[in-house]
């Protein structure tokens, strides 16, 4: 049984550099999802924003790991027209009986992370044993390293307690 694996989605690399430091800081594994149709341009953009308030699921690649080799899966993604990126809600919906425990954090420009946090939750039908919203111009500027060690410290306490063998996710 491995520990922590930490799956993310992330257009413009915001996102994925809160991924790799947390990986960096917990020594997790990391999945990128990745997208099979680009998102880039304005037609790129206002498609994921269509989408992500439509709820649509989109086509992913298949996952290289798999979650249920994981105590604990944390889920990162952007926030998208003020829900969760279109890519993550395909994500939980395809691996979702797999998740043992959950842990859970978003980027966004300035507002309605704890909502999608919330509908993350919700969507995976766990409570998550940590989470954290950070805003894009702190990532950019590293000015996040507070929120990252204080969550990558939670990981570690609950990691440390979590027996070796655990059983199948239920
Ligand atoms: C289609 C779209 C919609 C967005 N909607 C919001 C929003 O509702 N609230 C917000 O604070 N930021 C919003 N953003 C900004 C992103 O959440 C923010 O830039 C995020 O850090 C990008 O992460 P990434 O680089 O990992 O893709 C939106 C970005 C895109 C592309």
């Amino acid at each position: 049984m491995k520990l922590v694996l930490i799956v993310y989605y992330s257009r413009t690399e915001v996102t994925a550099k809160v991924a790799t430091a947390l990986a960096r800081a917990c020594g997790a594994d990391l999945e990128r999802i990745q997208d099979l149709r680009p998102r880039t341009g304005i037609s790129g953009f206002l498609r994921s924003a269509w989408q992500a308030l439509r709820g649509t699921a989109v086509d992913i690649a298949p996952a290289m790991r798999n979650p249920a080799d994981y105590a604990f899966v944390i889920l990162g993604t952007p926030v998208w027209a003020g829900r969760m990126s279109a890519p993550m809600r395909s994500y939980i919906l395809q691996q979702r009986p797999h998740f043992r425990r959950i842990g859970l954090f978003c980027t966004m420009g300035g507002s309605g992370g704890r909502d999608v946090l919330s509908a993350m939750a919700d969507l995976c039908n766990k409570l998550p044993v940590a989470s954290m919203c950070l805003r894009q111009k702190d990532v950019l500027a590293d000015d996040y390293r507070v929120a990252l060690t204080s969550f990558a410290d939670e990981l570690t306490v609950l990691q440390s307690a979590t027996p070796v063998a655990v059983a199948k996710p239920s």
